[in-house]
């Protein structure tokens, strides 16, 4: 089918089948690569992205469910991300970096709706996004920063 997808706020013209899942579409398609293919069944969530700002796994979800809706990926800006990505970077959060994507997303998708998140809600909202070197510490510490940051511009 020839259709559109709306990413980060601009409309691609695709042609896919309905059940492809929207990792590929965002990825082979569209040519967005900053979303990782991690284990392919709803497991990981490096394939993290927003839709209609709810997190979603798109490995998981078939492109046909995402027509409809707004596709937010790492490659797209909003505040909350772009005050994580600077506290990600002044901690030195990722390892290999490879599932670091889908863990600031997942951190966009928690600071969009709790503003002051408790260490619980952390490791809650990020409970579904694995990291195999180890940095959650470091993410719950950047994702505090971020907030104290937001807090402290936003007086
Ligand atoms: Fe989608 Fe792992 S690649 S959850």
């Amino acid at each position: 089918m020839n259709t559109n997808l709306s990413i980060n706020g601009k409309t691609y013209t695709i042609n896919a089948q309905e059940d492809m899942p929207l990792l590929w579409a965002i990825r082979d398609i569209v040519g967005l690569t900053g979303t990782k293919f991690g284990c392919g069944v709803s497991q990981c969530g490096a394939c993290s992205v927003l839709l209609d700002g709810k997190l979603t796994k798109s490995c998981s979800v078939p492109v046909s469910y995402a027509l409809d809706k707004q596709v937010f990926t790492i490659e797209g800006s909003s505040k909350n991300l772009e005050i994580l990505r600077q506290t990600w970077s002044e901690i030195n959060v990722p390892q290999c970096g490879y599932c670091q994507s889908g863990q600031l997303i997942a951190a966009t998708a928690l600071l969009d709706t709790v503003a002051n998140p408790t260490d619980q809600d952390i490791d809650k909202a990020m409970s579904n996004n694995i990291c195999r070197c180890g940095t959650f510490t470091r993410i719950r510490k950047a994702i505090h920063e971020a907030v104290a940051l937001k807090n402290k511009t936003d007086e």
